[in-house]
């Protein structure tokens, strides 16, 4: 039965000022390395996608060996193009990132035409100098992997059609990689106590889910935005109290934030009547922006030049806006840790990763909720939480030991062919008893999630 079947594929239809920005590589603890047989470079008529399985390591279920890959990952779903080389023990070899904050910070948000545009312009910049940093060239690569959603499809094509440009031409095999799937698993990265199943709260600029990671590939989501997530609120504040939003509004907030009294404010709590999992900060911010047209803030005046009064009362602002959006996230990270131990009552960690996982504040509450229900907090090092090559890289390894991955696209394939990306994609099924009525889901266009289609390949092969 077919290792590496369709469902992984990339599926090609037949339908018609950036700085850049390398990153201190991270070395993790070593990792134990399994009984397979060791092979550096796979031939490729062994990632054929008729390859029968060999037997599994009944420890690391992995049908392939996995020492020695080396993958190159690459990120450009959103504003940040990022490229890392990372190997199957869990080294880091390079992590470059060039991000659009620049851009950002100008118009206000992603505008996909010109985030595209700023992906072009660097993309081939940030994969060379990615694997200069390793040393490396592209015939020392095992495999390649690339973001083929969620994310903007714009910004998506860029990372795709480079990574199969390299695939095509280095013969190599390719891993089509969830972004949010990315955020989780780079926690395995770097914690190597970290086992399957474990729950995960991702927090990012266009995300905010609370899943229950049960095995690769199988995720059930306990919990998900109704509206906008925890970073977009971040950015649009920032940006209302006149921040500086070069480093993105997340950062400038928490920094303001430490000079604030966070309980001179008083906003509610979003959704405290509904009993489940699942997120709101659309109201948050309305509430916010009240708070500060109150204030008479203008947001023209940076923050910088402000007088210390009216400074205070911005710091005020983001102090007691960040207590309840974060407030928000623990009562839902209680409520999903009992459903999630119901599920799984071996559940010992919760990983926190996405942008907005880098922020200590955050941290420090969730550790707190965490504790109290006796499990561990495992947060990636921040650059590893938000957008990152490596988180791609390490994904596309952990998939490729389990055999998903396509084989090498041909080397002549036309520059303007369509690629099946996923813009909308999520990552699990709903688990049944969260669902939510105040979610209205905008079902249009979403693509079957990543668990039911790794389950659906499972079943065919029994
Ligand atoms: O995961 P990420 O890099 O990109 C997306 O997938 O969206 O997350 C970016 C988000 C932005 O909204 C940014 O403001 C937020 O993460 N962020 C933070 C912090 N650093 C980044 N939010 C709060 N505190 C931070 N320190
Ligand atoms: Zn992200």
């Amino acid at each position: 039965m077919a290792l590496s079947s369709a469902f992984w594929r990339l599926n090609l239809l037949s339908k018609p000022s950036v700085s850049l920005r390398a990153l201190k590589p991270f070395k993790p603890k070593p990792r134990p390395m399994s009984s397979l047989p060791i092979s550096s470079k796979l031939n490729p008529s062994n990632f054929s996608a008729s390859k029968n399985p060999t037997s599994l390591d009944p420890k690391t279920r992995t049908p392939y060996p996995q020492h020695d890959l080396i993958v190159l990952g690459i990120e450009t779903s959103c504003d940040d193009t990022a490229a890392a080389v990372v190997k199957s023990n869990g080294e880091i070899l390079s992590q470059v990132i060039s991000s659009q904050a620049d851009l950002l910070a100008q118009y206000g948000g992603v505008a996909p035409k010109m985030a595209e545009e700023a992906h072009l312009q660097v993309i081939d910049r940030v994969v060379q100098e990615a694997l200069n940093k390793a040393n490396l060239t592209e015939r020392d690569l095992s495999a390649v992997a690339v973001t083929i959603g969620p994310g903007l499809s714009l910004c998506l094509r860029v990372g795709v059609r480079k990574a199969r440009k390299i695939a095509g031409t280095f013969s190599l095999p390719i891993i089509g990689v969830h972004h949010m799937e990315a955020h989780a698993l780079v926690a395995r990265l770097t914690e190597q106590e970290l086992q399957f199943p474990f729950m995960a709260l991702l927090i990012s600029g266009g995300h905010n889910v609370l899943i229950l990671a049960r095995d690769l590939g199988h995720y059930v989501q306990l919990g998900t935005t109704i509206d906008d997530a925890i970073g977009e609120a971040y950015d649009k504040i920032a940006k209302w109290l006149g921040l500086d939003l070069r480093r993105s509004g997340g950062p400038a907030i928490e920094e303001l934030a430490r000079e604030g009294d966070a309980k001179s404010i008083k906003f509610s709590t979003p959704m405290k009547q509904h009993k489940d999992c699942n997120f709101s900060y659309a109201g948050l911010k309305t509430q916010v922006r009240l708070a500060i047209e109150s204030k008479n803030i203008n947001a023209t005046i940076p923050v910088s030049s402000a007088t210390s009064e009216d400074r205070r009362s911005r710091a005020d602002i983001a102090a007691s806006f960040q207590r309840v959006a974060v407030l928000h996230l623990e009562e839902r990270c209680e409520r999903a840790i009992e459903w999630a131990l119901k599920i799984e009552p071996s559940v010992k960690h919760m990983v926190v990763s996405g942008g907005v996982a880098s922020n200590q504040y955050v941290r420090a509450q969730l550790d707190q909720v965490v504790q109290k229900n006796n499990l561990q907090l495992v947060c990636p090092p921040p650059s590893l939480c938000t957008d990152n090559g490596v988180m791609v890289a390490w994904t596309g390894i952990e998939n490729f030991c389990m055999g998903r991955f396509d084989p090498p696209p041909p080397a002549d394939e036309p520059e303007d062919i369509e690629f099946d990306l996923r813009p909308r994609w999520p990552l699990g099924e709903e688990y049944t008893e969260g669902r939510s009525e105040a979610r209205s889901m905008r079902t249009a266009r979403i693509h079957p999630s990543l668990t039911s289609l790794v389950q659906a390949s499972l079943q065919q092969k029994l």
